[in-house]
């Protein structure tokens, strides 16, 4: 008798309930390539969606998180100090935007976002929040309540958290309005639509948050123009709101900045953080300058496993192999490959666009059909690769930053084959 698949395995004991991209059998990682059982080689351009951005098994991380394990896995950072979990505190101060040097961490990025929900109402002495249309923020109830990626991760849970209004994020391509215009219009249009919103469904003076991925992530890899930013920046300043952005998948490198605040100049007031902070094992975190935290109340909020050992020690590894490296350069470079080796679909009457953002990069497909032919057809050619987008018509490619020429363009070159032999209209 044949050994049962993973797939038939898991098939009788994980809950259906998460959704699979692929059941690719992985057995270990070794920088940019997962490896199979029987030895097949696939390369990664997911990075475990956006976590790993040093690729799998980094020697210096390997080391950190051994010595850490060995010494102390975990004892609660509200039962007694800890050096890695100081220690990785201190190591964000220096790369985080402005004044947002004080952290309070978590495990996963549901949890900073739940955090900074909390956060903003007791500060603020506010209810509401803005958010906007295709953002992704998480699966927790209170991170739900603030999603509008897929309406598929609202449905059956009844009524959500209150006083949470929707504003359309600058996206061009997926606009009701006509004519065709550019994101620096759709962004005039999303801020006009806000001072709207003040005038009729909630007055200005009950905003706690303003609420927004700098780039859209899980909704599409779509950046907004700068002047948009901008224009929420002010929005909060004047109605003494606290603008949080959601970092979670754009931070750490993969804009080609430390964080996409920099990227675009904006500094918020408050930043969540988590997949790269832990460089491969779970770890959140909100950032937020020193005054804004002195004004959340001590221990009305708290994590048991939250900056537990092993996982700052993984992540403050990482992120020196990220500084020490000039990864946070590298990530323009790496953008720059993608598009370049993506350019024989410029032409394609199935292909939308093709963007980057640093090594944030997309290739948007008219249906959901494509994307899904493209992204099997590369995996038959040993690329992993994921989708994003409302419909799954965007194909995202997340690398690690430290990725090897060679292997970035020949598993885009793989892509681009896949897609030109896939037929027209492929059953997703
Ligand atoms: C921008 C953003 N925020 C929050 C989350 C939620 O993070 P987690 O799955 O760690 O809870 C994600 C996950 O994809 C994300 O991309």
């Amino acid at each position: 008798m044949s050994p049962r698949s993973l797939e038939e395995r898991a098939a009788r004991v994980l809950s259906p309930v998460l959704g699979h991209y692929t059941w690719l059998e992985v057995d270990h990682g070794e920088g940019s390539w997962l490896i199979t059982k029987s030895g097949r080689r696939v390369l990664d351009l997911t990075s475990g969606i956006a976590v790993t951005p040093i690729g799998h098994a980094h020697p210096k991380v390997v080391a950190a998180v051994q010595a850490q394990v060995a010494k102390l896995s975990h004892i609660c950072a509200g039962v007694a100090a800890y050096e890695p979990n100081i220690a990785l505190a201190e190591a964000l101060g220096e790369i985080t935007p402005g004044d947002l040097d004080m952290v309070f961490f978590g495990n996963s990025g549901g949890e900073a976002i739940e955090a900074s929900i909390k956060l903003v109402r007791q500060v603020t002495g506010r209810e509401s929040i803005i958010v906007f249309r295709g953002g992704f923020h998480g699966r927790t109830t209170g991170a739900a309540s603030v999603t509008t990626s897929k309406s598929l991760y609202r449905k059956g849970y009844g009524a959500l958290l209150p006083e949470v209004h929707v504003a359309p994020y600058p996206y061009p391509l997926d606009c009701p309005i006509t004519p065709a215009h550019d994101a620096e219009t759709c962004g005039q249009h999303s801020l006009a639509i806000i001072e709207q919103m003040l005038d009729h469904d909630v007055p200005a003076e009950q905003i706690a948050g303003i609420l927004i991925e700098p780039v859209l992530g899980e909704g599409g890899y779509v950046a907004p123009p700068v002047s948009f930013l901008q224009g929420l920046r002010a929005l909060a300043t004047r109605i003494g709101a606290l603008l949080i952005f959601d970092e979670v998948q754009t931070g750490f490198g993969r804009t080609g900045a430390w964080f996409a605040a920099q990227k675009f100049g904006v500094t918020p007031d408050v930043m969540t953080l988590a997949k790269a902070l832990g460089g491969g094992l779970p770890l959140g975190a909100l950032v937020a300058p020193r005054a804004i935290h002195e004004r959340w109340r001590t221990s009305t909020h708290g994590s048991t496993f939250g900056g537990n050992p092993v996982s700052c020690a993984s992540g403050l590894a990482t992120l020196e192999v990220i500084r020490d490296e000039g990864l946070v350069q590298r990530a323009e470079l790496v953008g720059r490959i993608i598009v370049e080796e993506l350019a024989p679909l410029n032409r394609d009457p199935r292909v939308r666009e093709i963007r980057t953002t640093g090594a944030m990069a997309a290739i948007e497909f008219t249906d959901k059909a494509t994307s899904k032919g493209a992204i099997a057809g590369a995996l038959d050619r040993d690329v992993l690769l994921i989708t994003c987008g409302s419909h799954d018509q965007v194909v995202r490619f997340i690398p690690p930053l430290n990725i090897a020429e060679d292997d970035l363009r020949n598993g885009i070159r793989a892509f681009v084959e896949a897609c030109q032999t896939a037929p027209v209209g492929a059953p997703a």
